[in-house]
């Protein structure tokens, strides 16, 4: 099979990471008899070095031109990186947000697992991690808060900022059944995550979710408040299959779920539009304290890259083959300094790629 795929290495650790991510996808690739194709384009901090801004159109028009787009991670040092004086629509981070929406990318996959082998990095008390837990947030993922009108004023000498949440029925429609979808072919639970005792889109949210449910009959849905929903990830985790929410909680949410992991270095994600294409990247982000040094944990891009394997190319065996030895090297005793544990091999981000790729082979 023929993979066309974008690159975007970005900033930070991103570069390296997304070596990896090739360096195991080649190995895959060599295994199963496939051809893939890349082609790097800048965005973030590393497209405002080059051309000023953070994502240009013609690097919109490459990424729409591929069958799916692997990513590393933007952005720099928000108090010292000089990319943080410009306007805010020319930040890095504006070029993630511009991707997402150019290429319809609504739907927000990321999965919080806690992986047998790291469950001592887990910061929960010890009977609550003992049970396990396998979470997906499903993330909607260009509305809300992120996308409405927002504008800062002076009225009578004070200084005024405003930001709208703004969400139609069919936004929500599209979210929810992605993630009543995933979740029939998961534990088939769906948790439906708003803030419906105080904002009218979350009632919107709820009313529709409702809607959507009536056609998956075997899954459960529950509603859940995002403040209840924090607190309840901590507490018991092991409750959820499917978290179903609106951007901003997703995105807050997310950030919760992975630390609860002990292992935010391990954790992929997917966006996806309404056909197989997809963006692809770690739930972490570009961490410039550590970049450059070897030191980050390529594993999160690499099991990015095993979800674009199975999402957008159904290639089921070919990602199984990734997980898999991303499983072994951990049980071989290997890891990066992130996840290091007593009795572990400290390795770096290329050895990780390297002993990963040699499970696959
Ligand atoms: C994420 C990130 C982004 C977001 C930032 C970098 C704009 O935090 O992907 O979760 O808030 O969506
Ligand atoms: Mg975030």
């Amino acid at each position: 099979m023929e993979l066309k795929i974008t690159c975007i290495p970005g900033d930070g650790i991103g570069p390296e990471i997304v070596a990896e991510a090739k360096k195991t996808l080649d190995a895959v690739a060599e295994k199963y008899g496939h051809d893939m194709h890349y082609t790097d384009i800048l965005m973030g901090g590393a497209s405002i070095d080059v051309h000023g801004v953070p994502l240009t159109d013609e690097a919109i028009e490459t990424a729409r031109s591929a069958d799916a787009v692997l990513m590393g991670s933007i952005g720099g040092d928000t108090t010292t990186s000089p990319w943080y004086k410009l306007a805010p629509n020319l930040r890095p981070e504006a070029g993630l947000l511009a991707i997402r929406k150019a290429l319809n990318l609504f739907a927000n996959l990321r999965p919080a697992v806690l992986y047998e082998e790291l469950a001592q990095a887990c910061p929960l008390k010890t009977d609550i991690s003992a049970r396990g837990f396998d979470m997906l947030i499903m993330r909607e993922l260009t509305g809300g808060l992120y996308f409405g009108e927002r504008k800062t004023v002076e009225e009578n000498g004070v200084r005024k900022a405003i930001d709208t949440l703004t969400y139609d029925e069919n936004e929500i429609r599209r979210i929810a059944i992605k993630g009543f979808e995933i979740a029939r072919k998961r534990r088939k639970k769906v948790t439906s995550v708003d803030k419906a005792n105080v904002l009218d889109s979350s009632r919107l949210w709820r009313a529709v979710v409702e809607e959507v449910a009536k056609d998956y009959p075997d899954v459960v849905l529950e509603h859940m408040l995002v403040d209840n929903c924090a607190m309840q990830l901590v507490k018991d985790p092991a409750q959820f299959d499917v978290i179903l929410t609106e951007n901003m909680f997703g995105d807050i949410l997310s950030d919760e779920a992975s630390m609860v992991t002990g292992s935010i270095g391990m954790l992929s994600s997917a966006s996806l539009n309404d056909t197989k294409f997809g963006l692809y990247e770690p739930s972490h982000g570009s961490a410039p304290d550590i970049a450059g040094q070897d030191k980050a944990n390529p594993i999160a891009t690499i099991l990015s890259a095993s979800m674009m394997l199975r999402y957008s190319f159904d290639l089921d065996k070919e990602a199984d083959a990734i997980d898999n030895a991303v499983k072994q090297v951990l049980k071989d005793g290997y890891r990066t300094g992130d996840i290091m544990s007593v009795g572990c091999e400290q390795v770096g981000c290329k050895k990780m790629g390297d002993l990963i790729v040699e499970r696959i082979k």
